[in-house]
């Protein structure tokens, strides 16, 4: 069986390089002790480089938490592009996560990031979620056009480099995840409106996490009963007492 998946969203945090080496450090060490989970964390661009460790990077990979949709460098300010990030030892990069979306970030404007991130042979992972839900359903159909509106333009070559994270808005940050029997019936939709976009043989191997108010309590059940490859974890993910459980939690899944 495929080994899970764990990325940890670590967003605006922490404040110091210290710190961030430190989180980066006892995390690597807990990955190095799991049999069937990947960690990846996600620190700010400037901590990224302390976190890369050279002499085993293999244990905790390492992602950003966006890239530039411009390619090939260029009179951009401000902008990281993802063959730099590919040339400092980053593997994966979230993007649309909804609290760019907030900040404007358009279904477009997702595509031409998972473009170039892909295009560098880096993994997408891809954010996508309501952000609230009615009785009659609609949040489906907005669900559906944000997946098709993000995978918008891009090659089936892309396909294999990926990942869905399936977070609905209003779990983000909150006290309670999305029960996992929810879960299950997202993660099977968002599949397939992959399989309508890149077919059914891609979406067979896409993964599918869950992020939203993810902890080590509820990580198991999130994975077993709500069927998921694996989680996208935030505030959790720089808590190093909370994550330390999460991950054995998550690995001691038969
Ligand atoms: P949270 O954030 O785990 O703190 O709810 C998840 C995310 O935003 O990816």
């Amino acid at each position: 069986m495929a080994k899970r998946l764990i990325v940890g969203n670590w967003k605006m945090n922490p404040s110091t390089l210290a710190e961030a080496s430190k989180i980066a450090r006892k995390t690597r060490r807990i990955s190095g002790t799991l049999k069937q989970t990947e960690v990846v964390a996600c620190p700010p661009f400037v901590f990224i480089p302390a976190c890369i460790s050279k002499r085993s990077p293999g244990i905790l990979r390492v992602g950003a938490q966006t890239a530039s949709p411009e390619e090939g460098g260029g009179p951009h300010t401000g902008e990281v592009g993802a063959e730099m990030l590919r040339d400092i030892g980053v593997e994966y990069v979230i993007v649309g996560h909804s609290e760019m979306r907030a900040k404007g970030d358009t279904d477009a404007v997702i595509s031409r990031r998972i473009k170039a991130v892909t295009q560098a042979g880096l993994h997408a992972i891809l954010c996508v979620g309501e952000t609230t839900r009615d009785e009659n359903g609609s949040y489906l159909d907005v669900l559906g056009a944000q997946i098709k509106g993000s995978l918008a333009d891009l090659g089936e070559k892309s396909a294999k480099n990926i990942i869905i994270a399936y977070e609905p808005v209003w779990a983000i940050g909150g006290t309670e995840a999305m029960a996992p029997e929810q879960i299950r019936e997202m993660s099977i939709f968002v599949k397939k409106v992959f399989a309508e976009v890149f077919g059914q043989e891609a979406a067979m191997k896409v993964k599918v996490l869950y992020g939203g108010s993810v902890h080590f309590r509820n990580a198991a059940d999130i994975i077993t009963i709500g069927q998921v490859d694996g989680l996208l974890v935030g505030r959790e993910s720089v808590n190093l007492p909370g994550f330390s459980a999460l991950l054995k939690a998550v690995d001691a899944i038969a």
